[in-house]
């Protein structure tokens, strides 16, 4: 006790003694860089079939790939303490993107331009077979600098080994690029002239910037005298992310592929509010520039492909199953001192499979078909009416670590829905107002995740359906207003609207629950919800699983399969 109690005394004079300054988008805590607890023992918010290592601070994914049969998953990672610094790549394999095998760092500050520090990037695979990793180095002038690596030994499926070719860096920041905002690079795609092209996150001002290089051998690099595509007022563009997709399958498609049935998806990661967007469009090959479509917004009040806690994503195509793959990155809502005593900070999302809905306007996304394979014990609860105020438990499965499916059918039942407000247009307002215990008429209804007995603790995953003029609103809300007993520190209710006809369609909620995260996919993937919440009570076999009503009018399940999740081997 007086080890702990000294302990505590000790970080939290480190935390007052040193300031906070921010670098990229991370606070920096100098001094608890290098810092590490072996005390922690219960750790009621480690994951179970989420990806992390065994301890310390991890970022963005990096350089996703498949190569030869094995997945490749790269990572901000600071080998020696729970927030950001002394960041290199690890690295990690899989042969089902579920249980994978950590090795050892595979980029590391090793050359003089990249020596304070290898940030993220990408892979792209190059003719013959052959990876290529683009990322972004800190140099001795803390200048972001771009590099080049590539694996040692081609035979070797696990990629353990990485060399950094004589000419780095590959691109400089010249020609009036600002040295602190020139990072992350995309992979590389080819056009019609055969050579490569590759766009860097930027901005001048606050107007966001993809700048675009081209190469003919993957090593000269040419700054190309336009950007791919620029926004005003966006600020810092983290981690872009540019790739076609289908206009009439699932199937994802190589990111050099062009042709009419392909449309671009353009993503970044907003520095400035920490949330990511996307807008759909034409790449114009013969001016080399991105066009969206109509009707897109360039903020994060345009379209995202998450409403809750998810940045720095990256996809990449997966050729052994024709589909494109998105990782993103789930951080803490902990204080510093929280995730030092907790040894650890960050997870990565449950890969998901993503492609573009058959309206054309939007993408949509779903854990991958892999992750299934963890489920047991099976619920199943037929068609259900739940009255007003009605909540029922879903008994029979762990609700710390559970796959839960669920249908609603309004498609006969929707009469005296509330009106809409023409003035509602910020759905995470909506929901923060009308959070899940506020009545309505249809909603709110859902799920109560990782809640206690009495439901004192209690995550809501909910609809609420509105009337418009014409047509039916659906608001899908995250509310963690009650989610903890303890000090929460992110009682943010997300939310976003969900478009979709409730009289045409069933509204189906998909949430995968894993201890202190909790991803939801509303409408079979068409909105996408993470959120990251800290029970006291609701934790191992204390976490409970409900459905819940408390709109006036009766709501229909016409289906609901629950499922326990094992733990996925991640050998942590
Ligand atoms: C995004 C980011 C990137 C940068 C990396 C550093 O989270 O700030 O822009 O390359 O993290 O770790």
């Amino acid at each position: 006790m007086a080890f702990k109690v000294a302990w505590f005394i000790g970080l939290c004079s480190l935390l007052l003694g040193y300031g906070v300054n921010v670098e990229a988008s991370h606070n920096v805590f100098l001094h608890l860089q290098s810092f590490q607890n072996t005390t922690a023992t219960l750790q009621p918010y480690r994951t179970a079939y989420h990806f992390q290592p065994a301890k310390n601070w991890i970022n963005d994914p990096n350089g996703p790939m498949i190569y030869k049969g094995i997945y490749h998953l790269l990572y901000q990672y600071n080998p020696n303490g729970s927030v950001w610094g002394n960041i290199v790549w690890a690295h990690a394999t899989s042969t089902d993107l579920v249980n994978w095998v950590h090795h050892e760092p595979a980029i590391k500050p090793s050359i003089e331009s990249d020596i304070n520090g290898c940030w993220s990037g990408s892979t792209t695979i190059l003719p013959g077979d052959k990876p290529a990793v683009l990322y972004t180095g800190i140099d001795p002038q803390k200048n972001q600098v771009q590099n080049l690596a590539f694996p040692k030994n081609l035979s070797d499926p696990f990629l353990v080994e990485w060399t950094k070719p004589p000419q780095n860096p590959v691109m400089t920041p010249i020609d009036g690029i600002n040295a602190s905002s020139f990072r992350d690079p995309t992979t590389a795609w080819t056009g019609p002239d055969g050579e490569w092209r590759v766009i860097i996150g930027s901005k001048i001002d606050r107007e966001g910037k993809a700048i675009m290089y081209k190469s003919k051998d993957f090593i000269k690099w040419e700054r190309v005298d336009h950007p791919l595509y620029s926004a005003k007022k966006t600020g810092m563009w983290e981690c872009p992310d540019f790739f076609p997709v289908s206009v009439n399958s699932e199937d994802g498609l190589d990111t050099s592929a062009t042709g009419p049935h392909v449309k671009h998806v353009f993503k970044v990661s907003l520095d400035d509010t920490r949330h990511e967007y996307y807008t759909i469009g034409t790449y114009n090959l013969k001016k080399d520039k991105y066009v969206p479509n109509k009707g897109f917004i360039d903020s994060d009040s345009g379209l995202r492909y998450d409403y809750g806690k998810f940045y720095a994503s990256k996809t990449f195509f997966d050729n052994s199953k024709n589909r494109r793959i998105l990782w993103g990155w789930i951080n803490e809502s902990t204080t510093p001192h929280a995730d030092v005593k907790k040894g650890w900070s960050g997870v990565q999302a449950i890969p998901r499979k993503i492609w573009l809905h058959a309206s054309g306007k939007q993408l949509v996304q779903w854990p991958v078909e892999e992750i299934e394979k963890l489920r047991e014990k099976q619920v199943n609860l037929q068609t259900t009416y739940l009255k007003k105020g009605s909540v029922v438990e879903v008994s029979g499965v762990t609700g710390s670590q559970a796959d839960v499916d669920v249908s609603f059918d309004l498609t006969k039942i929707l009469k005296n829905a509330e009106k809409m407000d023409p003035s509602w247009d910020s759905p995470q307002l909506l929901c923060s107002q009308k959070g899940a215990s506020v009545e309505g008429s249809f909603g709110p209804f859902g799920l109560l995740v990782l809640a206690s007995k009495g439901l004192k603790e209690q995550t809501a995953i909910f609809f609420r359906v509105f009337k418009d003029q014409k047509k039916y609103v659906v608001l899908m809300c995250s509310d963690q207003s009650r989610s903890s007993l303890g000090k929460q520190l992110d009682e943010t209710t997300y939310g976003a609207f969900l478009d979709l006809d409730p009289l045409q369609e069933q509204l189906s909620l998909r949430s995968l629950i894993d201890h202190s995260i909790v991803e939801s996919f509303g409408g079979d993937g068409r909105v996408c919800i993470t959120s990251r919440v800290y029970p006291k009570k609701a934790i191992y076999e204390k976490a409970h699983l409900y459905v819940f009503n408390n709109g006036t009018e009766d709501i229909k399940i016409s289906k609901l399969s629950a499922w326990s999740m094992k733990k996925a081997e991640i050998a942590n």
